[in-house]
């Protein structure tokens, strides 16, 4: 099987580079590389890449993910978000091959409080929602072959993320002040990675499974558990951390006015993609934990 993954250094990407490496031929590529255009901005250069290497599935981990900053390009976010992933479907389609690509919570106005399921109207309040909608859209339109996996509140080791922002401002400060009424699930760039490619071996044998899945971790909390779960972490792991905050208080969002309004319910139900691909969601504690443990090390 030849794979071509797009957006390879991003926090999804990079351990994708790691989970589809043993189903076969992988031509990884970034917006920087040279061999193939991995460039989301070039619409042509993208159907060239796809082209060449004629791949048997492609895997976008690529995206416009600055979600303020959207609000403020909305013409870029949508090449990235939306035309991108629909020039990709029709190459794909094209060419036999198949079309994973991710989406968000964030398609989502975030009212009520229960999980969303993938047959629930969306209704994004911000560009990146709405353009990682109209990509979702687009891959369904010309792409039968896809599946598009939406999640949520992404960390890894690699990379930046909100664990290690509460890591450094618990050592600098005595006193944070967290958003506690953002509900939703951490979900570990790994997990998402390796339910990949466990997906596309199901697909080999069950193309009939194609199609939309939520895919978060198990369990769910709100930005101000989930710093003081980092920090009683990183407090237990003493040796590696010196934290000083003795007072995580929880803030309403309005506290933290941002140009891109963010849904306060981002639960997702899962249970289609537990029982299509006979998996088990660990809890987002579990992943989180060892995350920290590699960061802390
Ligand atoms: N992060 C989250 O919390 C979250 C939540 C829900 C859904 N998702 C979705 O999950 C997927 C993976 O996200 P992630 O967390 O891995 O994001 P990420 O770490 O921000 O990675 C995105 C990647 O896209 C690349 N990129 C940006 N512009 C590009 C261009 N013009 N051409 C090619 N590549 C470009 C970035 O490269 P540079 O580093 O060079 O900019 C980066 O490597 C995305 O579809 C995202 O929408 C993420």
């Amino acid at each position: 099987m030849k794979i071509l993954l797009l957006g390879k250094n991003g926090q999804v990407g990079w351990e994708l580079q790691r989970s589809l490496a043993p189903l076969g031929e992988l031509v990884a590529l970034d917006r920087h590389s040279t061999d193939f255009c991995g460039d989301l901005s070039n619409l042509q250069g993208l159907a060239e890449t796809v082209r060449a290497v004629r791949p048997d599935v492609i895997v976008n981990a690529a995206a416009h993910t600055a979600v303020d900053k959207a609000e403020s390009e909305p013409d870029l976010a949508r090449t990235l978000n939306a035309t991108a992933p629909g020039v990709l479907a029709q190459e794909a389609h094209q060419l036999g091959a198949w079309l994973v690509h991710y989406s968000t919570d964030y398609v989502f106005d975030g009212s009520g409080s229960q999980p969303w399921k993938e047959t629930d109207a969306p209704a994004p309040l911000n560009i990146y929602g709405q353009t990682k909608l109209e990509g979702e859209q687009l891959i369904a339109k010309h792409c039968p072959k896809h599946l598009i996996f939406r999640t949520s509140w992404v960390y890894a080791a690699r990379g930046g993320n909100f664990a290690k922002t509460m890591l450094r401002l618990g050592s600098e400060r005595e006193r944070l002040t967290v958003i506690d009424d953002q509900w939703g699930a951490p979900t570990g760039a790994d997990l998402i990675a390796d339910i990949t490619a466990h997906a596309i071996r199901h697909l080999r044998q069950r193309p009939q499974d194609a199609g939309l899945y939520h895919l978060v971790a198990g369990g769910e909390t709100n930005w101000h558990q989930y710093a003081k779960y980092v920090l009683a972490q990183a407090q237990q792991a003493q040796a590696a951390t010196n934290i000083k905050a003795t007072e995580v208080a929880p803030v309403p969002t309005s506290a933290f006015p941002t140009p891109a309004r963010r849904p306060h319910n981002s639960r997702l139900d899962t249970a289609p993609l537990q029982a299509t691909f006979g998996l088990t969601l660990p809890h987002w504690q579990q992943g989180v934990a060892r995350m920290l443990t590699e960061v802390l090390a």
